[in-house]
């Protein structure tokens, strides 16, 4: 006699942070996005999502920033829920844990990597079976970051962002990220560029902005040679938040100064992401940054790591 399989009562995904080694930003568009070239690496930051029905839809905040994650219906991971059981006609209810060990608001896309978690504990708890690139094309309903965390490794990334092709890299590389004590908007640092753009006396919406990932970061990728990579580390989305933040600047020069290989605002920031030469420099680096004084907080980090990836097991609360 076959027994037929007992569904998961709870589902958990574990699923990475992101830097961007290189953001190239296009011309703004009439959908109020900007076209984007930029190459993605996954690092050993994650966040862990655990998806349980339950009587009513419902966030449980755990981790090491608990208390920065939204409990409402907006919370990306939610939605991404949401989407799911909407476009399977599943009625079921959620209790959703996130325990989160990756920065809020800070440019690694936490809330994206925690909406592509949501995404593969859905469909391992309705046993689904999407396909990847399934979960893809839900993923990037929900945010321009959020297919990436599913990818994990290196990535490049066109149209805003969601659109991925794999990259060819060699190596582990080894990060420092600086972070603040106060969030950035995405929106906000965007609306700065075209802001910053429009003061030089270039239309954000001229077809002149071009974006496109330069051949030595792909070189440097390819080699894995941590000098050349550090040197080709490019963020347009810097001197807007140096703008907006201007202690970001000097966080970053000082992290140059005390010997990173190159740093650049992660994503839309405030994080600030320093490449290393190894395991040792990123732990001197940190000590640097620590007695500075000039970031609330320090966190080391390797890339690229996997994409989300299930790590069941009942749930322990
Ligand atoms: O896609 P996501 O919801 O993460 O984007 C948040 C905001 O960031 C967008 O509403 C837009 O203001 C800005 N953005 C952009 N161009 C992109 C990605 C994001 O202008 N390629």
């Amino acid at each position: 006699m076959t027994v037929a399989p007992t569904p998961p009562q709870s589902v958990t995904v574990r699923a990475p942070a992101k830097v961007n080694l290189e953001l190239r930003v296009g011309a703004l568009r009439p959908d109020g996005y900007h076209d984007l070239a930029t190459v993605f690496q996954a690092v050993s930051l994650y966040d862990e999502v655990s998806v349980a029905r339950w009587n009513e839809w419902q966030v449980v905040p755990g981790g090491a920033y608990a208390d920065r994650i939204p409990t409402d219906g907006g919370n990306l991971a939610v939605r991404a829920a949401k989407l799911v059981a909407e476009q399977w006609d599943i009625d079921d209810v959620l209790s959703i844990r996130i325990d989160k060990d990756i920065p809020v608001a800070g440019g690694m896309a936490g809330g994206s990597a925690d909406a592509a978690a949501a995404l593969l504990a859905c469909d391992h708890l309705w046993g689904l079976g999407l396909e990847r690139d399934e979960l893809a094309e839900l993923a990037s309903v929900l945010g321009s970051d959020v297919p990436f965390p599913l990818a994990g490794g290196n990535a490049m990334g066109s149209g805003r962002g969601e659109q991925l092709a794999p990259v060819l890299a060699r190596g582990t590389f080894h990060w420092v990220f600086a972070i603040s004590d106060t969030g950035l908007s995405t929106p906000e640092v965007y609306r700065e560029l075209d802001r910053l753009r429009a003061a030089a006396g270039s239309d954000p919406g001229d077809p002149s902005h071009t974006a496109e990932v330069s051949a030595e970061l792909m070189a440097a990728l390819r080699s894995g040679d941590a000098r050349a990579l550090g040197a080709a580390l490019h963020n347009d989305l810097d001197e807007a938040a140096f703008s907006l933040r201007p202690e970001l600047r000097v966080l970053r020069d000082a992290g140059v100064e005390f010997g990173a290989l190159g740093g650049i605002v992660s994503g839309s920031g405030p994080t600030v992401a320093f490449l290393t030469e190894s395991h040792e420099a990123s732990l001197d680096l940190s000590v640097s940054l620590a007695a500075s004084d000039l970031c609330r907080d320090i966190r080391r980090a390797k890339g690229p790591v996997h994409g989300a990836q299930v790590v069941t097991g009942p749930r322990a609360d």
